[in-house]
């Protein structure tokens, strides 16, 4: 067992670290207030090798471990969680599962384009009434001659309305409940696919969050990925590795507010000396410090596993469980080191706080995350 970091793991972390502090620090706060998407810095990131890091060097790819990976996210996400959810949606949910599941011509017509982000992707699973409850698939996609006609209505989809290529998760056989339900690629372009609201949002503000509206689009057959009623299993395995991307930036974000707050209590000083010095900071400090480290071990567990080819789809969701309560608990205590200063924009916290929520609720909810765990636990 080893718990040290590679070269070639530290030449990334040194990468990501340089890049978020040199390209996604300034004007993250006005993207945040704006609510404005980062698209020079996801192009930058692209060109850096961030968007496609563990596809295969042959489609473009960085041939990195998913280890590389979260550390990867960690350090984007410390200071911009928006730009974070876009990369993590685009490597985990749309690159991996094209690369895993996707015909070879597939993989020539897009995955090549996204693994260097010349193009963005998008994961199409929640509707309206199925967001938990991901079975409860509405959208439908008929077998027309050579073509499917896709129909319905998507929500919450990252990537929204910056994606080119959209990976969408419609029924095709409802009779047959979950293994009536396929997926496909999907293109912007097509006749009668429109892209709906953007939501305002509590946090990942910068992020492109929009509702997606099909009406007789014509998917052609060949777009299927892998064979009819493969679909939900795709969309669980897919999400299987998501968490663990979605766990490193929980991860990110409270280690981005513990490193702000344990800065911020060695200069502030209150009844004589740096608030540091103050038990009641240090303790603080002491809980947060070690939350985080428990979260990263879990985070990395999971990456490690997934990069054994062993079974990590508990392992992530404990990943993703805790890293996320984590990102919770040590974002408010980070607010509380600052005092009324934490509580304005200009110190980062407040909106580390707000990034920090939706990690307990996408790509699974905690409650979704303790149904996996202990559905693995009792059988
Ligand atoms: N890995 C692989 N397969 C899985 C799986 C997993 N984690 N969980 C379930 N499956 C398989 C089961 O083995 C079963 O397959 P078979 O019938 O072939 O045996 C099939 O899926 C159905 O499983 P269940 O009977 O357990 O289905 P269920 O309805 O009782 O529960 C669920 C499934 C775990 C609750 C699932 O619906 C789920 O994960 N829901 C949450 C969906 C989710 O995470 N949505 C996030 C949207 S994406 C997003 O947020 C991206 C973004 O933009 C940031």
């Amino acid at each position: 067992m080893h718990f040290e970091y590679t070269e070639e793991h530290l030449a990334v972390r040194d990468a990501a670290r340089d890049f978020a502090k040199s390209e996604l620090l300034s004007g993250v706060i006005e993207r945040d207030t704006e609510a404005r998407f980062p698209y020079e810095q996801i192009k930058m990131m692209g060109e850096l090798g961030f968007m496609g890091m563990m596809v295969d060097p042959k489609y473009n790819g960085g041939g990195m471990d998913t280890i590389s990976y979260v550390i990867a996210m960690e350090e984007i996400s410390k200071i911009d969680a928006s730009a974070s959810v876009s990369m993590s949606v685009n490597n985990s949910l749309v690159c991996w599962g094209l690369e895993k599941y996707g015909s070879e011509a597939q993989k020539e017509k897009y995955l090549k384009k996204l693994a260097t982000g010349e193009v963005i992707g998008a994961f199409c699973l929640s509707e309206p009434e199925a967001g938990s409850d991901a079975t409860s698939q509405k959208t439908t996609a008929e077998k027309s001659g050579d073509h499917y006609i896709l129909n319905g209505t998507k929500n919450w989809i990252t990537n929204g309305n910056t994606a080119s290529v959209y990976l969408v998760i419609a029924q095709t056989n409802p009779e047959k409940g979950h293994k009536g339900i396929s997926a496909f690629i999907v293109e912007k372009e097509w006749e009668g696919f429109v892209i709906g609201k953007k939501e305002d949002k509590l946090g990942i503000r910068g992020s492109d969050t929009h509702s997606l509206m099909f009406s007789d689009v014509k998917v052609p057959a060949e777009n299927m990925i892998g064979e009819e009623g493969f679909g939900f299993r795709f969309a669980m395995e897919t999400l299987n590795g998501g968490r663990i991307g979605i766990a490193a930036q929980a991860l990110g974000i409270a280690s981005g507010a513990y490193e702000l707050a344990l800065a911020y209590s060695k200069e502030r000083k209150a009844f004589g000396k740096p608030i540091s010095q103050h038990q009641a900071i240090q303790f603080k400090l002491a809980d947060m410090a070690t939350q985080i480290e428990a979260a990263r071990l879990l985070v990395y567990k999971s990456a490690w596993l997934k990069d054994q080819g062993k079974d990590y789809s508990d392992a992530s969701a404990m990943a993703k469980l805790y890293a996320s309560e984590v990102a919770m608990n040590v974002t408010v205590e980070a607010i509380q080191v600052h005092g009324g200063y934490g509580y304005v924009k200009e110190y980062h916290v407040e909106r580390l706080m707000r990034d920090a929520k939706i990690t307990q609720i996408y790509e699974g909810t905690s409650e979704i995350q303790k149904i996996v765990i202990s559905r693995s636990i009792l059988s």
